[in-house]
């Protein structure tokens, strides 16, 4: 076999051993090309693992029209969790509708609200969570695993494309005729909200355009384990 075809098995087999040994199980879907290669093996396999997506409120209309794609491609319907309304006009009573640009600390408490806290309420009641990460994506997923225990959340967490390039997910799109995200062809390799996604260049890194204005330290949104940490998020007071 192929390395890809390895790849693609062993995959198949994380996921059916998920299914079987970490019931119930959930996949946290951003939309974008690596989740959606994770949904087609879930539904085509018709395996009991529920796909979720945090609609923040500020994803591409792109992004959101993967959902439709999903529901005519598979007859499935990805379950939606959105931020508390009443934080959400806190914050942007407080400091404005795009705060995020203005400091880390900013940043993080509008991911906090909209992605970290309804991630909580998502992954409540289930034995473990399925995410689309790959080590090869950032410094920060260097170390990433397959499996790994999510004492933050209390559960099993599974990276099951861990060991994937980003050409092995877009043979398997190809080969399988996944839908994808439209993005993708206008120069996004990786999808955030609207507002804190560019495209990049040509040979520019993949996640360039993520959170774009800050370092490439920071450039997570407090919803993975990083080091064997979670990424503390602190937690800003409204000031009046
Ligand atoms: S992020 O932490 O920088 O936002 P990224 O976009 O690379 O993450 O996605 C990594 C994984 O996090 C995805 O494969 C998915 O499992 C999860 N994830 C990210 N954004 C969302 C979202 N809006 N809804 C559900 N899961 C998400
Ligand atoms: Fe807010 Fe941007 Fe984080 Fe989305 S990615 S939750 S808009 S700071």
């Amino acid at each position: 076999m192929s390395d890809y075809n390895t790849l693609v098995a062993v995959t198949e087999a994380t996921l059916k051993r998920i299914a079987s040994d970490f019931s119930p199980a959930v996949l946290a879907s951003s939309l974008a090309a690596e989740d959606m290669v994770l949904t087609d093996m879930i539904l085509r396999a018709k395996l009991p693992i529920q796909i979720f997506s945090l609609e923040t409120g500020r994803l591409h209309k792109e992004t959101l029209g993967m959902l439709d794609r999903i529901k005519e491609t598979y007859d499935y319907e990805v379950k939606l969790y959105k931020p508390d309304p009443a934080a959400v006009d806190a914050y942007v009573k407080a400091h404005g509708l795009n705060a995020f640009y203005d400091s880390v600390e900013m940043r993080k408490e509008c991911c906090r609200i909209r992605k970290v806290d309804p991630l909580n309420r998502a992954l409540t009641g289930n034995k473990a969570w399925i995410t689309g990460q790959r080590r090869a994506q950032s410094t920060t997923r260097a170390e990433l695993n397959v499996q790994e225990e999510d004492s933050a959340h209390g559960m099993t967490k599974f990276n099951p494309l861990a060991d994937w390039e980003e050409l092995d997910v877009w043979n398997y799109i190809r080969v399988n005729k996944v839908p994808y995200n439209p993005l993708h062809d206008k120069g996004y390799p990786s999808i955030g909200c609207e507002p804190c996604t560019r495209a990049v260049q040509p040979g520019e890194d993949i996640r360039a355009g993520r959170w774009w204005w800050e370092n490439p330290e920071s450039k997570e949104c407090g919803l993975h384990v990083v080091d064997g940490k979670l990424v503390r998020i602190k937690s800003v007071t409204p000031s009046n």
